[in-house]
């Protein structure tokens, strides 16, 4: 039996994260820069139905039937295996690689997931297709996050920008005017799981106030759409604005992100923002390819651990 693998991206949220998790749309794009990997070989010395898991980064070398089934590599192979109707696999070795950093914001944990399903469903000869995929991952999500809207599985499983509202069919995007996006890493750990309860907490209390933010939040997501599929994108910028500080409002920034924004904008960035669940992880800047390179150096200046420029098209 021939080796099988398969690759994912990364993913950012241009605008909408958190209002998307109460039903408005948000705009995520994939990080091709980063990725996840999953590579799938047959192992003839071992059991029929054994599958041994290896991700190095994370220490982990053991058997499905010694992983609890809710470990996210176990249960991503659990399943493809139920969706097939597959009860003992031929038995093979997953190896799991990845380039994306872990609780950044860059989808880490939903990129590993779809990797590992396509490689693994190709290796039993029945390729899951992207819906199914899509749909599996999510399921996966809940395991790592609690209450994901989905937008990570969408944007990363079709590897391509969408707009992205909970529960309606799937659009991806086509970006008619380019630009680059400077990521900037924090450095801050911070769980999406953690904030997404908080903000549920705030919105318990604040009911009105907070679905007020997350309207405005996902009319910026409608007007980002429309901005992308048309052009010009450089008004981009001004919605990034606007959205960092409703983020701000709900409580997710930190100081850490506030400076690196501050800093983004004063290098020439036409706006940003933070993306994903806040209090830590990533920001963005959207620029010019001449203005990038300026942007990278502020951000790095103001702390950044990491910076990564990818262009969105
Ligand atoms: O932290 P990230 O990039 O995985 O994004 C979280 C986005 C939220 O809207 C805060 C949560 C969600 O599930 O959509």
């Amino acid at each position: 039996m021939p080796v099988f693998s398969a690759y994912a991206p990364g993913k950012i949220i241009l605008f909408g994260e958190h209002a998307v998790v109460y039903g408005r749309p948000a705009v995520a794009v994939p990080v091709q820069q980063v990725q996840a990997r999953a590579v799938v070989e047959p192992d003839l010395r071992a059991p029929s139905g054994q599958v041994r898991l290896q991700a190095n980064a994370i220490n982990l070398n053991q058997t499905l039937a010694e992983l609890p089934p809710g470990q996210p590599l176990a249960a991503a192979v659990h399943a493809v295996l139920a969706a097939l109707a597959i009860g003992k696999p031929p038995a093979c070795t997953i190896r799991v690689t990845s380039t994306i950093p872990v609780a950044a914001g860059l989808g880490s944990g939903a990129a590993v997931t779809v990797a590992v399903m396509r490689a693994f469903s190709a290796f039993l000869g029945r390729p899951l297709t992207d819906e199914q995929v899509c749909a599996l991952a999510f399921e996966i999500e809940k395991l790592y996050h609690g209450t994901p809207s989905g937008i990570d599985n969408t944007v990363i499983t079709y590897a391509q920008p969408v707009y992205f509202i909970q529960g309606q069919p799937i659009k991806t995007l086509r970006v008619v005017e380019g630009f680059s996006m400077v990521i900037g890493d924090s450095g801050v750990k911070s769980p999406t799981a953690v904030s997404v309860g908080d903000v549920r907490r705030a919105w318990q209390a604040q009911h009105d106030w907070f679905e007020a933010l997350f309207s405005r939040i996902g009319e910026l997501a409608q007007e980002a759409c429309h901005l992308l599929e048309h052009g010009p994108s450089r008004p981009l910028g001004a919605l990034m604005d606007e959205n960092h500080a409703l983020l701000q409002e709900i409580g997710v920034s930190s100081p850490e992100l506030d400076k690196l924004v501050q800093a983004a904008r004063q290098a020439g960035a036409w706006g940003a923002k933070l993306s994903g669940g806040g209090r830590g992880g990533n920001m963005i800047a959207l620029a010019d390819a001449e203005t990038a390179g300026q942007v990278v150096q502020a951000l790095q200046a103001a702390g950044a651990v990491r910076t990564l420029v990818t262009e969105v098209k």
